[in-house]
């Protein structure tokens, strides 16, 4: 979407190879992992952890990233607006914001939505189980999971703060569609 026009959409697939394509151009890489064996839904960090660790010495090696673990956003409780100690309010993630380490994601469960505002465009990445996303440093970027949210993703940190996060000031994530605004329109 342009930074300009959140209602017009210049391309909307599902399509991997489209996707790919579309991200590469701005230095973004999205690749499929595979669990080394069939995760349970109630499997806890370790199990999450190991299922993957193949893929995650691999990319922990080229990285060198510090910190490894397991993130879990759930839905808030009735009462307090927050879910699952383990998970950030929505909030903090919804504004846009860059930091200097790199942002790499791999979402074992659920699903989760990652904007990406480079070069004058909006790239809304709409990642399921499976979807390892890795995103340059110092990229402007949001992230939604919905107001229920149900997303378990492993984070891979640079630094061990993940490095300082700078909040930008225009306040376009929202102007953008939400997580659920494109799992509810037609396409998605
Ligand atoms: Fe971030």
């Amino acid at each position: 979407m342009p930074e300009d026009a959140p209602g017009t959409v210049r391309v909307r697939t599902d399509d991997l190879d489209v996707i790919h394509g579309e991200l590469l151009g701005i230095g973004v890489r999205l690749v499929r992992w595979h669990a080394a064996r069939r995760l349970p839904a109630d499997a806890d960090d370790a199990t999450v952890m190991k299922a993957y660790e193949s893929h995650i010495d691999h990319l922990r090696a080229e990285g060198g990233h510090r910190i490894v673990d397991v993130v879990r956003l759930t839905p808030p409780r009735a009462g307090t607006g927050r879910g699952r100690r383990t998970g950030p309010a929505r909030e903090d993630f919804l504004r846009e914001h860059v930091h200097d380490d790199d942002l790499v994601r791999f979402v074992v469960a659920g699903t989760g939505c990652f904007s990406l505002h480079v070069a004058g465009q909006v790239y809304a990445v709409l990642c399921t189980a499976g979807d390892l996303l890795s995103v340059p440093g110092r990229t402007p970027h949001w992230f939604d999971a919905g107001a229920r949210p149900n997303c378990t993703a492993i984070r891979f940190l640079q630094r061990a703060d993940g490095g300082a996060v700078r909040l930008l000031p225009d306040g376009i994530a929202s102007r953008f569609p939400t997580h659920d605004d494109l799992l509810a329109s037609p396409g998605g």
